[in-house]
């Protein structure tokens, strides 16, 4: 089997992975945040958690990319850009905001994050700097050009979604708090929101199942985490808008 063909197995794999994920997750809720309980085993400071769970698709695909023989032409070096602000933001500065003082991830959880940011770490380097062709010419294709503003936009609501719910804690609280204003009155999550449409927008302006695997895995993981997230607000807040969708305005 040639690297090409490991590469396509890769790539179907990380599709078979967010099925499994899905099915999983619609079950038995991820240990970590508001859902984080004993019985998962040993744990980790929850902010290290974040840093090393995300820090391969940082270091590891910048070092995949570089492997790659495209690596110094325009469009996959673009690419990299919106890949790498994504990652560093989350592996670098996101950690840091956390107001989590003395919260615990179950080590479990971290260990399966490495994993799958491993696997997809090679899944899109591997395509976007040595797999995929890009001429320079993509740069005005419509795909990429409503691609990039797709994933643009999504980045914007996944910060300013987050934004929103790290300033609901003042210095050393902990406790949870309704949020509300701009998203936060149509769903519970517009930070996993903006997180899906942003690997969507990456999937279009990269038109490709890599893209595509990475967009669908995400949508897998934190799309059922939106429901779980929602019915906790329910039980825990008797004044919860009952409007309020879980993921998707008016509909989901
Ligand atoms: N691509 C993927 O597959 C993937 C997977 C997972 C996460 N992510 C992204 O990673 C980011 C964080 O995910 P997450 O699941 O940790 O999000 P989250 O549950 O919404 O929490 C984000 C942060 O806000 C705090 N927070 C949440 N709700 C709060 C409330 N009502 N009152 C006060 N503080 C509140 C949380 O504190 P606590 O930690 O104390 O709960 C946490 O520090 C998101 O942007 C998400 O899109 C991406």
């Amino acid at each position: 089997m040639n690297e090409a063909q490991i590469h396509g197995w890769a790539t179907w794999l990380e599709i078979f992975l967010a099925g499994v994920t899905c099915l999983a997750l619609l079950s038995i809720t991820a240990p970590y945040g508001r859902h984080q309980r004993s019985g998962w085993g040993p744990t980790l400071p929850n902010r290290v958690g974040w840093l090393l769970m995300e820090m391969p698709a940082v270091v590891l695909f910048g070092w995949i990319f570089l492997q790659g023989e495209h690596r110094f032409e325009i469009v996959p070096l673009v690419f990299l850009a919106l890949w790498e602000i994504h990652y560093i933001h989350r592996s670098l500065i996101f950690p840091f905001r956390l107001r989590t003082s003395g919260k615990r991830m179950a080590l479990c959880i971290a260990a399966l994050a490495i994993a799958f940011n491993t696997l997809n770490a090679y899944v899109n380097a591997r395509w976007i700097s040595h797999f995929g062709r890009y001429e320079i010419d993509w740069l005005l294709d419509p795909r990429f050009l409503v691609g990039v503003a797709v994933f643009l936009l999504g980045f914007g609501i996944n910060l300013k979604a987050d934004r929103m719910l790290l300033a609901l804690r003042k210095p050393g609280e902990t406790d949870y708090k309704i949020p509300r204003g701009w998203l936060y009155d149509y769903v519970t999550c517009p930070n996993y929101l903006g997180e899906i449409i942003e690997w969507l927008g990456f999937a279009l302006a990269t038109w490709s199942l890599a893209g595509l695997a990475f967009a669908l895995y995400t949508a897998a993981n934190i799309g059922p985490r939106a429901f779980a997230n929602r019915r906790w607000y329910r039980e825990r807040f008797p004044d919860y808008p009952p409007q309020r969708k879980a993921l998707i305005p008016y509909l989901l």
